[in-house]
């Protein structure tokens, strides 16, 4: 697909003396120089809002944003989730581009390119120039501006575009959002984690954090097939292009892992030999800006690893109570000053909603001066990219779940990265591998209604000094094993 092709952005006729655009963007997805343009667009706007004198200007870009995120997730979002395609009209498209226009707004949103194809779908249009016509003859005072897209897209390329669209095998509502750019994720303790879970040819085992689809390529090539599991569209692009060599071996879910048993299950899969989780983020989720996940890259404030899920960072950084924002940092980052941390929080957003990565950071810093090399915002930003993705919420789910999806002799390998992840899975990993339990006011060991497994290996398995020095990332790496009884 042509990256440039998801490019539209409008200028409304302007309500006020202030110009705002509508720009919808795929920011990953998108080569440097129009990525380049958006950001210049977005500051050039910034910085015309402040010359105007615009009291809190980055307040109501932030305000209008997220007007037109509810408005895209109650029009687009909310009716495709619960009616069948055809439900939903052309109407709705009309009324999102009033609305657009009702805002005056000039705001930025990701079209993914799921909503574009279902959008072209349900207006029956041919391409994109032409559901943009439709726009257009929609919203009468708008001014589109057409020409990124249809300058960029010519006929052919629309063609070629949609038919890649409307080849998916098995069509997703969240078909991948960012579908080009490099991923570069190198694969921690690949050759242990593949020696553990022993594929052979006729196995069947589940990837439930496919990634860039490093573990699954080598369960592949040892002759397994394999249901990969991820919930972000860049990572099931980036794997389905890698391997799309192993063809029908592989099959790729979009989701969340927590539902991994019942996913599988509405497949016709009811039983597997093997279950790996890599629990965490990915190399490129922390590297690309537009992802909000690294204090080091300026970026908006999201950390979603499912870009659909409705709530971002920046959501909880700005709404939150003051209390739930000390209990996530403490809970989620150990963070000793997370008191502290979020009064500042709370004192800085009352001017102004805080919107970006490097402005949550430097916020961080002022009330934790920099000791040593550890940046003061690193537990910060982990404990909300934890809350954001509900991640070990999702973690006890898929561990509570997955030795169900196993056949007897099917092993259970999950790969943690902080001690908040590993204690999970050994607390867990050691309740269903006891046979019996003891407490100390029984007179004798009962036996254990969870026992269901042993385990493989008595203490984790951690990165060889060859892995650290060639991947610093795997430094805090730990897996896990138990194999069903
Ligand atoms: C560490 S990476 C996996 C890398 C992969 N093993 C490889 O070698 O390329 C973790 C991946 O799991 C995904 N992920 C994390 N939590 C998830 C969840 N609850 N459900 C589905 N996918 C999840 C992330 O989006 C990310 O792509």
């Amino acid at each position: 697909m042509p990256p440039s092709a998801n490019i539209i952005w409008a200028n409304a006729t302007p309500p006020t003396s202030t110009c705002y655009r509508v720009l919808m963007w795929e920011p990953c997805a998108l080569p440097a120089e129009l990525t380049a343009e958006w950001s210049n667009r977005r500051r050039e706007l910034l910085s015309r809002m402040r010359d105007a004198g615009i009291k809190g200007a980055r307040g109501t870009l932030n305000q209008l944003e997220n007007e037109l995120k509810s408005l895209t997730v109650k029009l687009i979002e909310e009716p495709l989730a619960q009616a069948p395609r055809a439900a939903f009209s052309f109407a709705r498209a009309e009324a999102l581009g009033k609305a657009l226009q009702a805002h005056g707004a000039v705001l930025a949103y990701r079209l993914g390119t799921a909503t574009a194809e279902i959008l072209l779908q349900i207006q029956g249009e041919e391409s994109m120039a032409d559901m943009l016509s439709a726009w257009q003859a929609a919203t009468p005072g708008m001014d589109w501006c057409t020409q990124p897209i249809v300058q960029a897209m010519n006929a052919a390329e629309g063609t070629a575009w949609q038919q890649e669209c409307h080849s998916e095998s098995e069509p997703e509502l969240d078909t991948p959002e960012y579908t080009t750019g490099e991923f570069h994720h190198v694969t921690v303790l690949l050759n242990e984690a593949v020696q553990a879970l022993q594929p052979t040819v006729g196995k069947v085992m589940v990837d439930a954090t496919l990634g860039g689809g490093g573990h699954t390529e080598r369960l592949l090539q040892a002759g397994a097939e394999v249901w990969g599991i991820d919930q972000d569209p860049a990572a099931r692009a980036a794997a389905k292009a890698r391997l799309a060599e192993y063809g029908e071996k592989l099959h790729v879910v979009a989701g969340n892992f927590r539902n991994a048993a019942e996913m599988l299950r509405k497949h016709g899969v009811q039983e597997v030999d093997g279950l790996l989780a890599d629990i965490g983020i990915s190399s490129p989720q922390v590297d690309c800006a537009e992802r909000g996940f690294s204090f080091l890259h300026e970026g908006p404030l999201d950390m979603r690893m499912n870009p659909s899920a409705p709530r971002s960072a920046a959501d909880i950084v700005n709404t939150a109570p003051e209390s739930e924002l000390a209990d996530i940092l403490w809970q989620y980052g150990e963070e000793r000053a997370s008191r502290a941390i979020a009064r500042r929080i709370v004192q800085e957003r009352a001017k102004a909603p805080i919107t970006t990565t490097t402005q949550l950071a430097d916020l961080i810093a002022t009330v934790l001066p920099r000791k040593g090399k550890q940046h003061p915002a690193t537990r910060s930003f982990q404990a909300l990219r934890i809350a954001v993705n509900d991640e070990l919420g999702a973690l006890e789910e898929l561990l509570h779940t997955g030795l169900s999806l196993l056949k007897s002799g099917g092993r259970f390998a999950v790969i943690t990265f902080h001690s908040l992840e590993d204690r999970a899975v050994k607390r867990y990993f050691e309740l269903v591998t006891k046979p019996e339990i003891d407490r100390p006011e029984w007179p004798a060991p009962r036996p254990n209604p969870a026992y269901a497994a042993r385990l493989v290996y008595r203490k984790p398995i951690t990165p060889a000094e060859e892995e650290l020095s060639a991947n610093p990332r795997s430094r805090s790496a730990k897996l896990r094993v138990i194999e069903k009884l």
